[in-house]
């Protein structure tokens, strides 16, 4: 039952939201295109049974996407591996769609062995990322589909202590394969004070296994307001969280979603209260496409090459090559790096050839215009001569007149 999920258990429900989600912002974080399409979201939510799963999803999305539990048929049979499950649905808020597709992973942790409870999950996120390099490797790749996961909240019991075994080996197994985004459950059983150490010690234990969780990157150009509010939800990891899907009266009248103890309201949107809406903010207001991004540049670029480098080695025992498409995939890209290649050397030629006729016609005009410039010069020349010796003849053979006589010391005889 943990393959194939996203296509078999999945069923596409239209959802009226209920209050606002927030997503709608989301154009301001990618360009038109998406909006047009429409947003796709995966969010994986992982943690032992009972600890608020189905409650938060609902929570986060101001939609019921779970039935309520007293709908659904209990199953005779309990299951005996952690089942997958993924359910999606089209919600909208202020005409911007957006696809949400939950993965919950029922039975994780609950056996008397929970050793490889793991092992499941992570199948199925390499299952989607061979489904995507599946879809890369086809000649049609205008109607990608991505049904990889983005970001996987994982729930750690609010115990108050440190983290379980369960949830080392579970981060230590799944960090380089998907977001990790630890998160408190019910934190309304812990005091403030606890929860603030018990962070420090979650945090201490994750640094210690080496447990790389998703790191919301600073960028420098980004203004003021934005990074202070990254900072800010930074500081809050691991979000200690309060889910309810029921609304409760306040002392005052107003109706909120929260959690009622007999000394007072726990409210889930209050930031004062827990930090249930840092984690909304950044899951959809502000980091949804970092995290796609995040997933798609590095966790997927690493499966990938890892993945072609294991293909390699098989490739170099066996004739593989005319059946692997990976191999194809890399053989198609290298012969069309080559025909660019090509292509450029050509273009080039052509330039030089280009710009090498175009100089032979400029010293050639060149050319005929130095010659040009001779042949007028010379021209000038002899007009310049044969006038000079018509002077010359002309003064010679001229009659003299009285005053250049007199000037020459001639006397006339007039009378
Ligand atoms: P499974 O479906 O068994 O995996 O459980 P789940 O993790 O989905 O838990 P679910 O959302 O069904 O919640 C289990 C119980 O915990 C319900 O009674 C909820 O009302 C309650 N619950 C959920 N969130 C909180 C919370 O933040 N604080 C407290 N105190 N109780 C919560």
């Amino acid at each position: 039952s943990t393959c194939d999920p996203w296509t078999a258990i999945s069923a596409v429900i239209r959802k009226k939201l209920q209050g606002y989600v927030g997503f709608a912002n989301l154009p301001n974080q990618v360009h038109r295109k998406s909006v047009k399409k429409g947003f796709h979201f995966t969010v994986m939510i992982v943690g032992e049974s009972g600890l608020g799963k189905s409650t938060l999803v609902n929570t986060l999305f101001g939609t019921t996407l779970y039935p309520n539990k007293g709908e659904t048929e209990p199953s005779d049979e309990t299951p005996k591996t952690v089942e997958i499950q993924s359910l999606s649905a089209d919600i909208e808020e202020n005409g911007v769609k957006l696809r949400l597709t939950v993965v919950d992973t029922p039975g994780f942790g609950d056996f008397v062995n929970n050793e490889e409870s793991w092992k499941p999950i992570l199948e199925n996120i390499e299952a989607r990322f061979d489904a995507y390099l599946e879809q890369e490797n086809r000649v049609n790749r205008r109607k990608m589909v991505d049904n990889r996961v983005h970001a996987c909240i994982y729930f750690i019991a609010p115990t108050g202590h440190s983290l379980k075994p369960l949830d080392v080996e579970f981060m230590r197994r799944l960090h380089t394969k998907v977001n990790l985004i630890p998160v408190i459950a019910k934190s309304d059983t812990l005091t403030e004070d606890e929860i603030k150490q018990f962070k420090q010690r979650i945090l201490d234990d994750i640094a210690y296994h080496k447990i790389q969780i998703y790191q919301a990157p600073q960028y420098e150009y980004d203004d003021q307001e934005t990074l202070a509010e990254n900072r800010e939800i930074i500081s809050k990891i691991p979000f200690a969280i309060v889910g309810s899907d029921k609304e409760v009266e306040l002392p005052d009248g107003r109706r909120v979603r929260g959690r009622k103890y007999p000394w007072g309201v726990i409210e889930v949107d209050n930031e004062e209260h827990n930090d249930f809406v840092k984690l909304r903010q950044m899951l959809i207001r502000t980091h949804m496409e970092e995290l796609k991004e995040h997933t798609n540049d590095v966790l997927y670029e690493n499966y990938r090459s890892e993945k072609l480098v294991t293909m390699g080695v098989q490739q170099d025992q066996t004739v593989f090559k005319e059946v692997n498409p990976l191999a194809k995939m890399e053989e198609e890209r290298a012969l069309h790096e080559a025909k660019l290649q090509k292509m450029e050397t050509e273009m080039k030629m052509v330039f030089q050839q280009k710009v090498q006729e175009k100089e032979a016609k400029l010293k050639q005009s060149e050319e005929e215009l130095y010659a040009r410039h001779k042949e007028m010069k010379d021209a000038l020349e002899k007009q310049r001569l044969e006038l000079e010796e018509k002077k010359r003849r002309l003064e010679s053979g001229r009659p003299i007149t009285p005053e250049k006589a007199k000037k020459k010391g001639f006397s006339f005889n007039n009378k």
